[in-house]
């Protein structure tokens, strides 16, 4: 079948069309096209998203990135202009002007794509971002009937590396633990079987992309600042040279649960900057790489005691942090000592947000059997135990 996928929860507006066969346990996925704008240059001035802003930049981008995907993929097909439906679907977009402006008038001179539902983010994320999302395909719906399946963003990180060049055809055995770090969220999950997820920690303050983020911060890099602290360490480790200019502690590294705290090493950072003054470029450096130390030990740390705990086959890591090669490498090397662990991480376009992972999501609900319909709503906390 072919899906649809929409992904509005924060600042990429991303929409794919995906081609997906076979049951759970060997799906084959085959993306058709992927058409994606990236508002991170709209926010870097802020340092941060600003949800209204997001939400009204993804009112602005659907229609343009739908008829470039269409295009992309060879559906896009004219057709005389129509009125009919024009009333209901105004009333639906009545909070989405700015998707509002373009929809009917695009919509109603194409003939209905050959896609079979419709995926879609219904949370967690900025709930007037993720409205956009639902909106567009509540009124897609409306116009041509097509089903509309709800998915948790999260399922969409835990399943981003799924496409087989990702997988090379090994299958995901259970129980299989999942890793997901990212800019909202660090959360370790157990999976016993698709659909089946139990939250054993999660980040108690803040998330590792957001210390990462507010650590950048404090040493005037760019947002996001994961990428920007990456490349200092990595500085730091080809010269072997720059010492941090002082120790991070790793938080909650030995505490007797699956919880994770970064909060404090923000702190940590913001006292020995202090103390410290201005930093030369190699103790910047150095304090880099001590920060992504710090990080990637208490990472591993925990989910190398959940992978003993539960005696889990798979590991999977997923969300934007999994872009940083240094917590990529770690985990590969240690999991060295784990051959009955097979480690499953998706390319760097798949582990920051993207509309792929949302209809891969959207698949195994339809399979699983999720209800779908159209009236379902904008959760910006949903969990992962809860069906959307
Ligand atoms: O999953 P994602 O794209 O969005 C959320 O759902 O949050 O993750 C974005 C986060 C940002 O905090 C960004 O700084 C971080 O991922 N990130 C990185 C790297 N690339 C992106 N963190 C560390 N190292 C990187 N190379
Ligand atoms: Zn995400």
């Amino acid at each position: 079948m072919k899906i649809l996928g929409i992904e509005t929860s924060c600042d990429e507006t991303a929409l794919c069309i995906l081609e997906a066969e076979g049951d759970t346990l060997s799906p084959r996925f085959n993306v058709l096209g992927t058409s994606l704008f990236s508002q991170i240059d709209i926010h870097k001035e802020y340092g941060g998203v600003f949800p209204m802003l997001a939400k009204r930049e993804h009112g602005k981008n659907l229609i343009p990135l739908f008829e470039k995907l269409l295009s992309d993929t060879e559906m896009l097909e004219k057709t005389a202009a129509h009125e009919s439906k024009k009333k209901e679907i105004e009333e639906l977009l009545v909070k989405e002007p700015e998707l509002r402006e373009h929809f009917f008038s695009f919509i109603s001179a194409i003939k209905k794509p050959d896609i079979d539902a419709i995926a879609v983010t219904t949370g967690p994320g900025l709930e007037p971002a993720l409205w956009v999302g639902i909106n567009f395909a509540r009124a897609l719906h409306a116009m041509w009937g097509i089903p509309v399946i709800p998915v948790n963003h999260m399922e969409g990180h835990i399943l981003s590396p799924l496409l087989q060049e990702n997988t090379q055809n090994k299958p995901v055995e259970f129980p299989a633990l999942a890793l997901l770090i990212s800019g909202g969220h660090t959360e370790l999950v157990l999976i016993k079987e698709w659909g089946t997820y139990q939250i054993l920690g999660s980040t108690r303050d803040d998330a590792v992309g957001e210390a990462f983020d507010k650590v950048a911060r404090m040493l005037s890099l760019p947002y996001p600042g994961g990428p920007h602290i990456s490349k200092l360490a990595e500085e730091s480790r080809t010269h072997k040279t720059s010492t941090p200019p002082f120790k991070l502690p790793r938080p909650m590294l030995n505490s007797d649960n699956y919880d994770f705290s970064f909060s404090g090493l923000k702190t940590a950072v913001l006292y020995g900057l202090k103390e410290k003054g201005e930093l030369t470029q190699e103790e910047t450096q150095g304090l880099a790489q001590e920060f992504e130390d710090a990080i990637t030990d208490v990472l591993i740390a925990k989910t190398f005691r959940a992978l003993d705990e539960f005696g889990a086959r798979t590991l999977i890591i997923g969300g934007g942090v999994v872009a940083n090669s240094f917590i990529r490498k770690t985990f590969e090397e240690k999991l060295r000592e784990h051959p009955e662990v097979t480690l499953l991480v998706p390319t760097i376009n798949l582990a920051t947000d993207n509309a792929v992972m949302i209809a891969m999501a959207g698949y195994f609900n339809f399979k699983i059997g999720t209800k779908n319909n159209s009236t379902f709503k904008a959760s910006g906390n949903l969990k992962l135990e809860q069906k959307p």
